[in-house]
């Protein structure tokens, strides 16, 4: 479903952020995405939707991005970024979920009951008429998955998804994230969330692919993790003792 096959990129500066990186995601596969602050983990996301041009082959669903491609690529694609003000562009949120769906022509009345249920599902409902600049940073979070939930996307790119999220909304889409059939590549610096929602798991070092395989593996790994500048899970690591900075 997802080829990255000898993957080079950047921003235009003197090195790349990428370097050869390639690995391939078959149907319905649930992995995470893991790695130290700018290992590059946004930046293979945005070469798969087409925000960043690459050297070498990005493949969605057997067709490889290009600016020809894009609108089908996007339609294939949902894409929770990981900062939710570049998500949410509408006055509200109401407006932000239906014009998804009509805008892949759905009628106002069947894209607002389906927008309705989404965020019914993520315990939301209270989102509906509210203001998008007048949201906590949770709300905005939760306001903009269910934005993308509402799609129905093939596949699911969600960078950093429990980002500002309380306990109990984190949990819950925990439990939403494991009912959806969709392959999902899930970007997050919340191991325990990578622990409870994938069955795979990419470490990235350096725009490099530092490991890949079962989470169980990786996430255990004590020595893997700190080579590569993270941590065991907490739900691993016992009760983590306090950092005493003194
Ligand atoms: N718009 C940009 N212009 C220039 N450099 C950028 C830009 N966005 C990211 N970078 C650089 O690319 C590298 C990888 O960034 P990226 O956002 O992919 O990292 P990340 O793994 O998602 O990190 P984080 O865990 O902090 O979200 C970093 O060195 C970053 O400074
Ligand atoms: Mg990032």
């Amino acid at each position: 479903m997802i080829r990255v096959e000898n993957c080079t990129c950047g921003y235009g500066g003197d090195d790349p952020v990428l370097h050869q990186l390639s690995f391939r995601i078959a149907e319905g596969e649930r992995v995470g995405l893991i790695g130290a602050n700018g290992a590059g983990k946004s930046t293979i996301m945005k070469c798969m939707v087409g925000l960043l041009s690459a050297e070498g082959t990005v493949c969605i669903a057997g067709r490889e991005v290009c600016r020809k491609e894009l609108p089908w690529i996007r339609r294939q694609i949902g894409y929770v970024l990981q900062d939710s003000d570049n998500q949410m562009f509408m006055a509200t949120v109401k407006q932000d979920m239906i014009f998804g769906p009509m805008n892949y022509g759905m009628s106002a009345a069947e894209a607002e009951k389906l927008a309705k249920q989404t965020l019914e599902q993520l315990g939301m409902e209270f989102l509906w008429d509210r203001q998008n600049h007048r949201l906590s940073g949770g709300e905005k979070r939760m306001a903009a998955l269910a934005t993308i939930l509402t799609m129905n996307p093939r596949i699911l790119l969600m960078d950093e998804p429990s980002l500002a999220l309380d306990p109990g909304n984190r949990r819950r889409l925990i439990q939403v994230v494991n009912h959806l059939p969709q392959t999902k590549l899930i970007a997050s610096h919340d191991l325990d969330l990578v622990w409870e929602t994938c069955d795979r798991v990419l470490l990235i070092h350096d725009g490099r692919l530092a490991a890949d395989g079962p989470t169980e593996a990786i996430l255990q790994d004590r020595e893997l993790l700190e080579e590569n500048g993270l941590e065991l899970p907490l739900c691993l690591a016992g009760v983590p003792s306090r950092t005493n900075f003194e």
